[in-house]
């Protein structure tokens, strides 16, 4: 018995060798396809495939879908879909501005007040969003990316200088982003940013309401 199989093994490797030979041979997948495509009348290149944190589920019936420039109208309101621009939305500014004229995101006002609902929901977009760069604390030295890429010790969001940074200068990081840092103001909506910056702030904890009490704000 044993040794029947064992005599078979050679002989279907060969057949498994030659079946791949003929396939990578004859220019890999696409003769495949499409064979596979004049039988079935589909092929694995037609394949639903979605991008990164595109929502794949339609929306509700009666609701406006959530993507880039459509904002909810209040901090918990349902997006009722104004394009960027609207409500208190702050003009549009670029990465040039956070670097050279910070004063127009210095100048953007917190709209959120920090509720728990506001902490709950910037908790959960930042571990959604930032921590696999900036980790769990903030400190940039426990996220992935740390793994990858020290610079981001650099950087805690948890560190003086973050801490010195108005509501609206990380506000406008997450829209525009800065230097390595992207931005994610097509994937974050405006009242989740600044969810996101009150979060940010509880995790800076007493080090940051000093800052704060020491620049009258
Ligand atoms: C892909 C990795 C990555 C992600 C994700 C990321 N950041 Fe960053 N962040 C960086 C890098 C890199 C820098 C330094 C940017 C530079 O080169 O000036 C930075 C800098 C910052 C700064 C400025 C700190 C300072 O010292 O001036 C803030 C604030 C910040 N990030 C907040 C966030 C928030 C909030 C999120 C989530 C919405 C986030 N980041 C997501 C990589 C990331």
């Amino acid at each position: 018995m044993s040794r029947a199989r064992s005599g078979r093994l050679p002989v279907r490797r060969a057949a498994m060798a030659a079946a791949c030979a003929a396939v990578l041979g004859t220019g890999a997948c696409t003769p495949l396809d499409d064979a596979m495509a004049a039988i079935f009348g589909r092929s694995m290149r037609d394949q639903a495939s979605f991008d990164p944190y595109e929502m794949t589920l339609l929306p509700p019936e009666g609701t406006v879908p959530i993507s880039a420039g459509n904002y909810p109208a209040g901090p918990f309101d349902l997006n009722v879909g104004q394009p960027e621009g609207a409500a208190d939305v702050p003009p549009p500014f670029t990465q040039d501005d956070i670097v050279n004229r910070p004063e127009v995101v210095d100048s953007l006002s917190n709209p959120v007040p920090p509720t728990p609902e506001s902490l709950a929901r910037g908790e959960q977009l930042y571990e959604r969003v930032c921590i696999v760069c900036h980790g769990p604390d903030g400190a940039g030295t426990t996220g992935y990316i740390f793994e990858l890429h020290p610079l981001m010790a650099a950087y805690p969001l948890n560190g003086d200088v973050a801490i010195a940074r108005s509501d609206g200068y990380i506000y406008g990081m997450i829209r525009v982003g800065r230097g390595v840092m992207p931005g994610y103001g097509h994937q974050i909506t405006h009242y989740d940013r600044w969810h996101i910056v009150n979060y940010v702030r509880q995790l800076q904890g007493p080090a940051a309401a000093a800052v704060a009490g020491a620049a009258g704000s």
